[in-house]
């Protein structure tokens, strides 16, 4: 959700500042911006929509000389996505970037336009760089400006500020939205909302708490909190970016939907042991005593978490319950006594997520993280984490990040239930656990099929995507999956659950994709499917039996564990997804109106 950059150094300012950006386009791509200022003073460039236009934009220009710049992808939150409400917004002297929220910014603006401020924009964030600017006429020291600007601002923010009143620094704050300050064995100051940004610029970096801020000048980070100095402690980052590229496929998301059957063998990496499963992360002690355990998350991770609930019943025999961030953080929650309370983020900086552990974190439960982005936010506040090791995943639709938080909580509820499942049972699911990346490998048969049959899919009124058990979840994810990059209507529902309303709405212009895994409940979901197929919805089944009331068939293979089905019916509706989404011409990495990691409630 916006991605923020920005450098220190003689490099050539303008084509870091973008390399970075391009890096982080994939979290808000409405419009982008960049600052510079250098001996010949302040330049900056805007444009509405992707990257593109403002590289564009910018094609002519040549940067390189001493001096600092601040750059921004945005996903609009306040006012409409146009050049005008692109960032850095500019004062008289200064110019602000900025992820998150500004809350009272209405009353900020209120006052600053009492004092014959004029604003230009229909952003929260343009009142930051005229608060700055007008504390900086009361206090001509600049920093102290800043530092008083900030204390005003209520919200989520990560700020970066460039003024020519302070022409080499780079002031920066933090509170509720990540950032990253790194530098590399040239002295050059490298920032980021994310690390992808610096990976491959900065070797060092450190991440900044909510509370500090700064500035930074050429090799040189100043951070404080509460008006004190503190030395940041410096970390190594890694320097791989081959991971991030497309690799000859159409989209990430397809890329990363083959990539599945290698991430999920790499999930089990040491924790999969010959007849039992080991994680380094846990200890004994922290399983111990636990009588309830509560899943929180958004989207396709609550989703995985809906998943687990069901794993972890069965297998592990402990109490559930399964709460969406967004509701959980403000319903004043009753957290019992021996709950494990366990987040699944991809992005680990989900505001709703990381604020729903942070009100965890203020019981007795103890906090696990189930997160693919290590030193993210929700890592770093959980008391311990499974990384899902999914690598970074780029398309806005989430993929092999859902396959590997299904897989590590499987491994979970298994090691959580060694002591309830029988040694049959346990040894079963190991057995299985061992198939997954099998199972997920994309065949080529299949994706032809699902490519060819995705032409019957384009137009009609909706889809309802069903299915019973672990798979009703998987049905929900099939189904938001769809609608994100489709743009068309669908929703997911237990297949018991049709015949209780839902089932109205039924016609042949309405798709009906069932999951009907020959593991689980066959018979119930296939007179489910029936008694729809009797009001002539069109059914597309995936499923590995023949089924003659059937429109269309997706065969999947005959197995004999649900979650080998499960991950393999997984793969077939995120291919379902995508090839609709490219017959209807739609950028499947980039869908309109939304952002990977929503860092902004
Ligand atoms: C859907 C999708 C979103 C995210 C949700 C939570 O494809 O990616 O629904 O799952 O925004 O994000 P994380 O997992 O980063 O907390």
């Amino acid at each position: 959700m916006c991605g923020i950059v920005g450098y220190v150094g003689e490099g050539e300012k303008k084509e870091i500042l973008l390399s970075g950006l391009r890096e982080l386009e994939y979290r808000g791509y409405d419009s982008a911006g960049i600052a510079l200022m250098d001996q010949a003073g302040i330049h900056h460039f805007k444009a509405a929509g992707k990257l593109s236009y403002l590289e564009a934009k910018t094609a002519e220009f040549t940067s390189a000389s001493f001096g600092i710049g601040i750059g921004h992808t945005r996903w609009a939150t306040h006012g409409k996505p146009n050049e005008i409400n692109a960032h850095p917004h500019l004062g008289k002297y200064s110019f602000v970037v900025h992820n998150g929220i500004i809350e009272n910014y209405q009353e900020l603006k209120g006052r600053l336009q009492k004092k014959g401020v004029s604003f230009l924009s229909q952003t929260d964030t343009e009142v930051i760089v005229h608060l700055f600017e007008y504390y900086n006429e009361i206090h001509t020291d600049p920093f102290c400006a800043f530092e008083k600007t900030i204390g005003d601002l209520q919200g989520a923010y990560a700020i970066l500020l460039i003024t020519k009143a302070s022409p080499n620094h780079i002031f920066f704050a933090k509170e509720g939205s990540p950032l990253i300050l790194g530098t590399d064995a040239q002295n050059h100051v490298y920032i980021g909302s994310s690390d992808a940004a610096l990976i491959g610029k900065a070797h060092t970096v450190t991440y900044l708490e909510d509370g500090q801020y700064g500035r930074v000048y050429k090799g040189a980070l100043e951070i404080f909190v509460q008006g004190k100095q503190i030395l940041p402690p410096m970390v190594p980052l890694q320097r791989n970016t081959l991971y991030a590229q497309k690799e000859g496929y159409r989209f990430f998301m397809e890329k990363e939907i083959y990539e599945q059957s290698s991430v999920l063998s790499n999930a089990m990496l040491g924790r999969l042991r010959e007849k039992d499963i080991f994680f380094e992360e846990i200890t004994p002690s922290f399983l111990s005593h636990i009588s309830h355990i509560t899943f929180c998350a958004c989207g396709t991770s609550y989703h995985a978490a809906l998943s687990a609930a069901y794993l972890f019943e069965r297998l592990a025999q402990v109490s559930t319950s399964v709460e969406i961030a967004s509701e959980f953080r403000y319903k004043k929650p009753y957290i019992q006594e021996g709950t494990l309370f366990i987040v699944i983020s991809q992005s680990g900086e989900t505001a709703d997520t990381l604020e729903a552990l942070k009100r965890a974190k203020r019981s007795t439960a103890k906090t696990l993280a189930i997160c693919n982005v290590d030193n993210s936010s929700i890592v770093r506040t959980a008391d311990t984490t499974l990384l899902t090791r999914a690598g970074i995943e780029k398309g806005v639709a989430s993929t092999k990040a859902f396959a590997t938080q299904m897989l590590v909580l499987w491994m979970l509820a298994l090691e959580m239930g060694k002591e309830t499942m029988t040694s049959t049972e346990y040894a079963e699911n190991i057995r299985a656990l061992r198939k997954i990346p099998t199972a997920t490998q994309v065949s080529t048969e299949t994706h032809e099929r699902i490519q060819r049959l995705s032409k019957r899919y384009l137009h009609g009124h909706g889809f309802f995507f069903i299915g019973r058990d672990i798979f009703y979840p998987l049905a929900l994810e099939g189904a938001l999956k769809l609608k994100e990059i489709s743009y068309l209507h669908a929703e997911g529902y237990p297949s018991g659950e049709m015949k209780h309303g839902p089932i109205a709405l039924v016609d042949s212009e309405l798709f009906t994709i069932c999951l009907m895994p020959k593991t689980t409940l066959y018979e119930k979901n296939r007179s489910n499917v029936e008694e729809l197929s009797a009001r002539d919805a069109t059914i597309c089944a995936i499923t590995p039996e023949p089924f003659s009331l059937a429109d269309d068939l997706i065969y999947t293979k005959h197995t004999e564990h649900p979650m080998c089905e499960f991950f393999e019916m997984m793969v077939v509706l995120q291919l379902l997804s995508l090839e609709i989404a490219i017959r209807l011409g739609n950028d499947v990495d980039m869908p309109r109106n939304l952002a990977k990691s929503v860092t902004v409630e």
